[in-house]
């Protein structure tokens, strides 16, 4: 059995990459999220049968369950999409440890612990993509679990990209900038003090970031900056002390709250 399996697939990017491997010939796609309802409409829209894992992956033990089912099925699993993930955006005051927390459970816990049960099972074709962000390029004030969260994907994700070179196993790490027609704003902007950000300028286009992630995973590229200002912030993060980026984004929030 050829199988897809995709975090977060019950809105934003993870909907879109199930629709994008519709037609990639696998036998199921397992989706993973917490909203079965969604999950649910998501199978009537596709031709490849999806198996619905609606679940919270910040708890242990639904990793050992989705674990146990990779060891009852013995899939080939072609690709790895951890999709999964959020922010929050607001000072260390504004937002509650136990959120904090569970993103660090969600960003880096959940993401490693389903590469590490997948990779037994990938083809020296397959490939697993993990989304990490621009915020990942340097530390953030006011988004500083959320940036650090994806720091530690993104340097994850580059290590395991040349330790499964070897393989011939794809592994590459995504850092778009924001994308509007996700829920990933909303749920960033929900804390106490949450007035200041509604939007980012020049918001990238979804269709854009799916297409030029599943073209680098399959050239195997280590890190995909799909579009000029990922790249930009990118080269910038790698050239300016971060001690500059760090103050404009400070500010930034200083003018907003
Ligand atoms: N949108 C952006 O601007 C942007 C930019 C850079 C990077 N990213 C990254 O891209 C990834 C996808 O985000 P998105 O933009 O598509 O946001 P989104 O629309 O909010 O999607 C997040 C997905 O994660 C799932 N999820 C959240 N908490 C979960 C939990 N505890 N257990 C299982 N699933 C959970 C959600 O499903 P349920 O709520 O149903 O559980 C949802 O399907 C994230 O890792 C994000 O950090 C996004």
């Amino acid at each position: 059995m050829l199988i897809a399996i995709i975090t977060g697939a019950s809105s934003g990017l993870g909907r879109e990459y199930v629709h994008a491997l519709d037609r990639e010939g696998l036998d199921e796609i397992w989706v993973i999220a917490r909203r079965k309802e969604r999950l649910q409409e998501l199978a009537e829209k596709t031709i490849t049968p999806l198996r619905i894992l609606a679940c919270d992956l910040t708890e242990p033990a639904v990793l050992h369950a989705i674990s146990a089912e990779l060891e009852k099925n013995h899939p080939i699993v072609n690709y790895l999409i951890n999709a999964a993930g959020f922010g929050k955006i607001g000072s260390f005051a504004d937002i509650p440890t136990e959120e904090l927390c569970a993103m660090i459970d969600l960003n880096c816990r959940a993401a490693v612990a389903l590469t590490q049960m997948s990779i037994p099972y990938m083809p020296p074709t397959g490939g697993i993509l993990n989304l990490c962000s621009c915020a990942a390029f340097q530390p953030i004030p006011f988004l500083n679990v959320y940036a650090a969260s994806k720091a530690f994907l993104l340097h994850y994700t580059r290590a395991l990209h040349a330790e499964l070179l070897p393989k011939g196993i794809h592994v590459t790490a995504l850092c778009p900038y924001w994308i509007e027609s996700t829920e990933f704003i909303s749920h960033a902007k929900d804390t106490k003090n949450s007035s200041y950000i509604e939007k980012f300028p020049f918001p990238q286009d979804i269709a854009l970031v799916i297409r030029r992630s599943l073209e680098g995973l399959e050239k195997n590229a280590e890190v995909v900056t799909p579009g000029i200002i990922p790249f930009l912030h990118r080269a910038l993060a790698g050239l300016l002390p971060h001690s500059i980026m760090m103050r404009a984004s400070a500010r930034f929030h200083a003018m907003k709250s």
